[in-house]
């Protein structure tokens, strides 16, 4: 007689929360880990932005797996080295505090562990992202029946839009195709032109005037040239909000052109588009709705924690087109599409759950006064620096505000910024120093709603007070 499976043998449980009562073992774990979180954010104006070097708890597993109390111990000691964004001088990068609710929605949304791949793993928060991102896509002012999808980061919307551009104009095979965006477009681009197996020729850079912004006759002119030589433009990117001085390119007259040429406008407002959701700042990013799609980046300014970005599409069903393959393996989409048939990411978190939360925590008023108070501060400093005659400031509509020596070298300017970096630094107040047309230059990130007019005076004073040539 065959003898019976041996029984599992009987073990310490498994740290997975109890699926018949509430489990008191995850509700004092996680009240202790928020109550450190809520400890670090409370403290932040106490400590530098940046850190010190500080002591890496062990990294692999051990033999038996540790206590709660263990694990928030080791925790303590990563977080005792992060960034720290939530301080009044973390002003270098476009980096902001992050937005309770923004929070809050990211822990829930690890608790739920739902999949944005498909629509019977994500059920609620699947319609949840189509709503939201058709509500966003609309309030920009693309067509009715917009709507786009979420993604971990603008790299990725950019490469996405670029893609479905490809597709739309069937030119998924053509090495031919380019790509035309200004001199100051962001970096991810070229990235993206690798990723889809381009030339890095195919990115082709139009000027920028001296407000930073892509010169619209110089666009006009190799449309014209590519046309007469027959060569396909794959898109147009616009930027809206560049990366080291927040230009807006002029996205009106750039869409005419795109228009008369047949050719996909995908507008890159990873900075900049968020000032479209707003009555009284919309008109810093005119035209962004004559876009065919446009990268927008919640986590840059309005505190919503990493990642946060979506890609809005006036057809969202290019999108479909784009990436669609079929989901054998699951149940066919009974809504609109599966998230992993209309992009490129395949299983997914639901970062669309902290965006809804944290917009609606704001309300269109908390939108606007997050706006407001970014671009007060970036006038304010602009008019605390704009005297010194030693220095150029380069800025636009938005709140970036970047400034270099008006004389001296390439290399006296990257002496000058490491020196001055430094000086704000032992003052808790943290720039970037971005490395642009040529020469290094200090940048200042105006988004940090705890950063007061008595922190930009002494950051100014502390800039005059450093010798330049
Ligand atoms: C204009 C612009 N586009 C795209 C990106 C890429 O965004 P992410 O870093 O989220 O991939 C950035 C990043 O700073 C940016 O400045």
């Amino acid at each position: 007689m065959a003898s019976a499976p041996p029984a599992p043998r009987a073990s310490q449980p498994l740290p997975f929360a109890d699926p018949q009562q509430l489990d008191p073992a995850l509700q004092d774990f996680l009240d202790q880990a928020t109550a450190q979180l809520c400890r670090w954010l409370g403290s932040a104006a106490h400590r530098p932005p940046l850190p010190g070097l500080s002591v890496l708890p062990a990294v692999e597993p051990q033999q038996l797996g540790l206590s709660s109390d263990t694990l928030l111990r080791d925790l303590q000691l990563v977080i005792d080295g992060a960034y720290n964004p939530n301080h009044p001088g973390a002003l270098a990068h476009l980096d902001p505090p992050p937005l309770q609710a923004s929070v809050v929605g990211d822990l829930i949304c690890a608790g739920l562990n739902n999949n944005m791949l498909a629509e019977e793993l994500s059920p609620s928060l699947s319609r949840l992202e189509r709503s939201l991102l058709a509500w966003l896509a609309e309030r920009l002012g693309l067509p009715a029946g917009s709507g786009g999808v979420a993604a971990s980061g603008g790299t990725l919307s950019n490469l996405m839009a670029l893609v479905t551009a490809r597709r739309s104009r069937g030119l998924q095979t053509c090495q031919e195709a380019v790509v035309l965006a200004s001199a100051d477009a962001h970096v991810s681009l070229a990235k993206s032109i690798a990723v889809m197996g381009l030339p890095t020729s195919a990115l082709q850079t139009i000027a920028v005037d001296c407000e930073g912004r892509l010169e619209v006759e110089q666009l006009q002119a190799r449309l014209e040239a590519f046309a007469a030589a027959g060569i396909p433009v794959l898109a147009v990117v616009a930027t809206a909000g560049t990366t080291v001085r927040g230009a807006v390119d002029p996205l009106g007259p750039i869409a005419a052109l795109c228009r008369r040429h047949g050719v996909w406008l995908h507008v890159d407002g990873a900075i900049g588009a968020v000032f479209g959701l707003a009555s009284g700042h919309a008109d810093r990013v005119e035209g962004l709705g004559f876009a065919d799609s446009i990268t927008l980046n919640p986590q840059k300014l309005l505190g919503i924690t990493k990642t946060s970005s979506v890609l809005l599409l006036a057809q969202p069903q290019t999108l479909a087109d784009a990436f669609g393959t079929g989901l054998p393996y699951m149940e066919p989409s009974w809504g609109g599409g599966h998230g992993g048939d209309t992009g490129l990411q395949g299983t997914r978190p639901a970062e669309i759950l902290k965006l809804w939360l944290g917009l609606r925590q704001l309300g269109l008023t908390g939108i606007e006064a997050i706006l407001d108070g970014a671009i007060a501060r970036r006038r304010h400093l602009q008019a605390l620096l704009v005297s010194d005659t030693d220095l150029v400031l380069r800025s636009g509509p938005l709140h970036l505000l970047a400034f270099t020596p008006a004389s001296g070298d390439a290399a006296y300017a990257e002496e000058w910024s490491q020196r001055t970096r430094q000086a704000l630094l032992a003052e808790q107040l943290m720039l970037s120093r971005p490395w642009y047309q040529g020469r290094h230059h200090l940048k200042a990130v105006l988004g940090n709603p705890h950063t007061q007019s008595s922190h930009l005076v002494h950051l100014a004073q502390l800039v005059q007070g450093q010798s330049k040539p």
